[in-house]
């Protein structure tokens, strides 16, 4: 049986005066209900491998297969509905909305993608509840809303499509520090809920160590090492893994990732994303 996403020999090139080779030859697998997190600093490709996987970038070599079929570029007329099973979320929600459309037909774009698979709706309120907010804001406009709140309606239409693969690249970063880890832990746990894999793109291990099964750490377009999240931070092989994790500050200066935070974790996180943050 194929994998959810499997990606050989990525190679993704930017042609200009001198050609960028922003991934160069990279190799990375993910099983439904995974979450894979792709880590390492920036400019390193990990946007350009992002951008590869949901067929926005077209490689240069190599393959980018989802359940055994080649991505299709995004753009492509005709792309089989199946795709649609593919679906991303970016570091700027603003990105991902339209502005000038209600929130609720937003949501419905992502329920009608689904349908056309075959997969069972729900209401654009019920998504907005899933994501932690007032359903009652679904006649609202992008714009009546917090960064924040934009991201989960971001997140919302997203999972509304049904998606068994979410590529998320950053999308934390441009949150405020209070909610970034219950938007991510809330992301793992929906994941899991609908058997999805998911790759997680952050520069904040804190809250990657807590939410990905396994990470991947790419470093001038190639991944460095991989494995087991926990194996990774306990571990590190790579002198490059070594650096990023000690450059994370930790009372005990011993440059290990601090423990998952889920004494203190925010009021609003549901008991369901508290179990799932604990058990891994
Ligand atoms: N559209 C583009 N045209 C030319 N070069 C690009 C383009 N997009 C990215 N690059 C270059 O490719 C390399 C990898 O960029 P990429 O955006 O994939 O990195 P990243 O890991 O996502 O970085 P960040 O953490 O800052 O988001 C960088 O050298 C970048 O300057
Ligand atoms: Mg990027």
């Amino acid at each position: 049986m194929s994998a959810l996403l499997s990606i050989d020999d990525l190679v993704v090139e930017y042609a200009g005066r001198t050609t960028v080779r922003a991934v160069d030859g990279i190799g990375l697998t993910i099983e439904p209900g995974e979450v894979l997190a792709l880590v390492g600093e920036s400019g390193c490709g990990k946007s350009s491998t992002a951008r590869a996987v949901v067929g926005m970038e077209k490689p240069a070599s190599g393959t980018v297969d989802y359940r055994g079929e080649t991505v299709p570029p995004l753009g492509l007329r005709r792309r089989p509905q199946r795709f649609t099973a593919i679906q991303m979320v970016f570091q700027d929600p603003n990105s991902s909305l339209n502005p000038r459309k209600r929130v609720d037909a937003q949501i419905a774009d992502g329920i009608a993608a689904a349908r056309l698979r075959g997969a069972a709706g729900s209401t654009p309120q019920e998504w907005l509840e899933a994501v932690g907010l007032d359903a009652a804001m679904a006649s609202r406009f992008p714009h009546q809303f917090s960064g924040g709140q934009r991201q989960r309606i971001a997140i919302a239409r997203a999972l509304a499509a049904r998606p068994d693969l979410i590529v998320a690249d950053e999308p934390i970063s441009a949150l405020d520090a209070s909610s970034q880890a219950a938007v991510a832990g809330l992301m793992r746990q929906l994941c899991l809920d609908a058997g999805a894999g998911m790759l997680f793109i952050s520069h904040d291990l804190s809250v990657v160590r807590v939410i990905a099964d396994r990470t991947a750490v790419m470093y001038r377009g190639r991944i460095v090492e991989s494995g087991r999240s926990e194996t990774i931070w306990a571990d590190p092989v790579h002198p490059y893994t070594r650096a990023l994790l000690s450059a994370i500050p930790h009372p005990d200066g011993l440059g290990r990732m601090p423990a998952a935070p889920a004494a203190e974790a925010p009021a609003e996180w549901s008991a369901s994303i508290r179990e799932a943050l604990d058990r891994v």
